[in-house]
């Protein structure tokens, strides 16, 4: 009985650790709808708390769900066409690698041209910060739903637009023939008003140029140069993210402000109508009545 009750005593520890906040804040939720498997990427901003995971594959159709530290910020991305060769064993990708040679990234970030989600949970007000971009160019259509969350505009982001075909020419990234990503002009043509440098380096100097107003007429929410932030970042208080990757079967510019059909999360539901020691005080009690016959048994 002494361990049931040294147990009961770290859950009730981990109930009130919960309730001020430590822990964990969120869950990311990254879902694979393209037609091929994707490897997503995930760098975590100096100073914040790691992820589980730097980069895994996401077949066609597959989730992973995870939890995200309190006052995580960092940025997702999703790499294609990878492969591991094999007489180096090096795992590379033609789009958006991260330059680890491994399917985890382990700080690496992502080669451009890449769609980037970005994000500050617990940022400032309390208030989550988060934003599809295309400053780095694109590579995929991407959407962030923020689920169960109040305040700010806690609306949906993305660019769900597949912008590979339509990509202008002197911006375009081949292989086999065919688009798989779309450069920005920054970075194809080094110019510091393309890339709101040197004496472009201010929102008053640095305005779009035809190349972003591409991006941004394609994806209106979306971040289509470096000071496109009055309409392209969103807030949200208490919420959970799903991510996902091609999130239109057949993209349509139609959905890029439409709601996505999300799962009806009860985890989410919970978390946003209950205090968070309410939920941990019901877990411990749920213990406590499961655990004697357990350990009576032992
Ligand atoms: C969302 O709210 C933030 C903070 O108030 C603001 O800076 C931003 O412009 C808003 N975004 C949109 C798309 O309206």
């Amino acid at each position: 009985m002494a361990s049931h009750q040294a147990f009961s005593s770290f859950l009730f520890l981990v109930c009130i650790l919960q309730s001020i906040g430590v822990g964990y804040s969120a869950t990311f939720t990254i879902t694979n709808k393209c037609t091929n498997t994707i490897w997503p990427g995930i760098l975590s901003n100096a100073g914040t708390d790691q992820l589980p995971t730097t980069g895994f594959a996401l077949g066609p159709g597959e989730s992973n769900t995870f939890s995200v530290p309190t006052s995580w910020s960092g940025r997702l991305w999703g790499r294609t066409l990878c492969s591991q060769d094999s007489t180096t064993g090096k795992f590379t990708c033609v789009t958006a690698d991260c330059g680890s040679s491994a399917v985890e990234c382990a700080g690496g970030g992502a080669t451009p041209p890449a769609t980037l989600a970005e994000f500050t949970l617990n940022g400032a007000g309390g208030l989550d910060f988060y934003d599809v971009s295309l400053v780095d160019g694109y590579n995929l259509p991407m959407l962030v739903v923020a689920e169960g969350g109040t305040g700010g505009n806690c609306t949906t982001t993305g660019c769900v637009v597949d912008l590979n075909a339509a990509c202008p020419s002197e911006l375009k990234v081949t292989a086999s023939d065919e688009g798989v990503a779309c450069k920005s002009a920054c970075e194809a043509f080094g110019d510091p008003q393309y890339c709101c440098s040197g004496a472009y380096a201010t929102p008053d100097t640095c305005k779009p140029s035809s190349y972003s107003q591409f991006f941004k007429t394609a994806c209106p929410k979306a971040y289509s140069y470096a000071y496109d932030d009055g309409t392209s970042t969103f807030t949200c208080a208490s919420a959970n993210y799903i991510i996902t990757f091609c999130p239109t079967p057949s993209t349509s510019v139609k959905s890029s402000n439409g709601q996505v059909p999300g799962a009806v999360d009860v985890s989410a539901s919970l978390r946003n109508t209950m205090p968070n020691f309410v939920v941990m005080a019901v877990t411990v009690m749920a213990a406590a009545w499961r655990l004697p016959p357990l350990f009576d048994s032992l």
